[in-house]
């Protein structure tokens, strides 16, 4: 990449400190870079966790952006910076607007911006829904291959809720490998279950797809529980839906009642992150007072620091860290710029003399 030398380090004689040109990537760069590489971006996931779990991160909380005039809504800051060999700096500014939905936009809209490791500088600004949906997707196939090893591989998965979540981490348990007898669907609208089935029908799928009424029909018939809803508080309560221990991936973190965690192993991305924001797992501790019900990361289980018994439910939930966008964002970065396909901005810093 091209690179503008800065005035003051002609004159020291050391290496150059240069202020690295600014990018922009389309969501259509970013869609054509990660189409088709499930396995590929779930090993940079799983590598990403372990460079986190070993401390080589800077992952503060998320700062969640909330409007009194706007309730249901937000945005959310997720700042990080990653070690290893991604090595890059940055932030993740994504919205939440449910309410989009119902005019047939996306809820979630997104930036990412990369920060220079040496200079500060951002260097690149991706379109990131769907880096933050692949990211996601992909942790959620990497927990559903790690839990699932000491039991009997699921076959029969069930999506609660049923949006653009959804639909990702399903072409990602396909792409890495995963294949269902059947598969169940639940959602509050019609119009998402529909649309969700479709989408799996074109993709081609020799799965027996069930449309289910009942939330508890779908939990009782499968063995791998996708939860991706958009509930702010927990709408699932009876653990006797769970009685046959299923893997629940539980992504929108805050759908099933702290009592029903107390009854399961509950995996998670990073302790911290998941006992804040009124997820699922942070009542369970306003509950009990304590972290007992936490068995560990999906690092430990990755690590065989941490095994997980077959006779009880076991629950991922996956805050979602700012380090896993820098990791993905950071190798789309890469791929686009391999291509020759980066749009640079000239001229984006321009006060680059420090007196003129
Ligand atoms: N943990 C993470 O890292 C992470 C990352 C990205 C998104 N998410 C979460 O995933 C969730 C889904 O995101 P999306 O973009 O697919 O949203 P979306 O709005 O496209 O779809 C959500 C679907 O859930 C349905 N729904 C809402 N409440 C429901 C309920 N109580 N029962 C059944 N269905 C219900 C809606 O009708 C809708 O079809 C969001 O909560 C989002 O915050 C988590």
């Amino acid at each position: 990449m091209t690179a503008v030398d800065s005035t003051a380090s002609k004159s020291t004689g050391v290496a150059p400190i240069t202020v690295p040109p600014f990018a922009v990537i389309s969501g259509a760069q970013v869609r054509r870079t990660l189409h088709g590489s499930e396995k590929r971006i779930t090993e940079l996931v799983e590598t990403t966790y372990r460079v986190h779990g070993a401390g080589d991160s800077v992952n503060p909380p998320s700062y969640f952006l909330r409007f009194p005039d706007r309730p249901c809504s937000r945005i959310i800051a997720l700042p990080a910076s990653i070690g290893g060999d991604t090595r890059v700096d940055g932030l993740k500014w994504i919205s939440s607007f449910p309410k989009n939905v119902t005019a047939g936009i996306p809820r979630a809209s997104a930036v990412l911006i990369l920060n220079d490791h040496d200079t500060g500088y951002p260097f690149a600004c991706l379109e990131s829904s769907i880096i933050s949906a692949t990211r996601t997707a992909a942790s959620a196939a990497s927990a559903a291959d790690w839990l699932s090893r000491g039991r009997s591989r699921p076959t029969r998965v069930g999506f609660f809720g049923v949006g653009l979540i959804a639909r990702y981490i399903h072409t990602f348990l396909v792409g890495t490998g995963w294949s269902f007898d059947e598969i169940g669907v639940h959602d509050l609208s019609a119009d998402s279950a529909a649309g969700f089935r479709c989408y799996l029908e074109q993709s081609g799928t020799s799965s027996r797809i069930t449309v289910h009424d009942s939330a508890e029909q779908l939990i009782r018939n499968s063995d791998l529980v996708v939860f991706a809803t958009v509930a702010g508080q927990p709408h699932v309560s009876d653990l006797s839906w769970f009685a046959h221990n299923p893997l629940v991936l539980h992504v929108s973190l805050r759908d099933l009642a702290p009592e029903i965690l107390l009854a399961s192993t509950n995996i998670v991305d990073d302790v911290e992150h998941c006992l804040k924001a009124d997820t699922s797992p942070h009542l369970a501790e306003q509950l009990t007072g304590n972290r007992d019900f936490m068995h560990g990361t999906l690092d430990d289980v990755m690590a065989g620091r941490v095994t997980v018994p077959t006779d009880r439910p076991v629950v991922f939930s996956p805050f979602g860290l700012g380090v896993l966008d820098l990791a993905v964002g950071k190798y789309v970065y890469t791929e686009v710029a391999r291509r020759g396909e980066l749009h640079v901005i000239d001229n984006f810093f321009h006060e680059l003399s420090r007196y003129g």
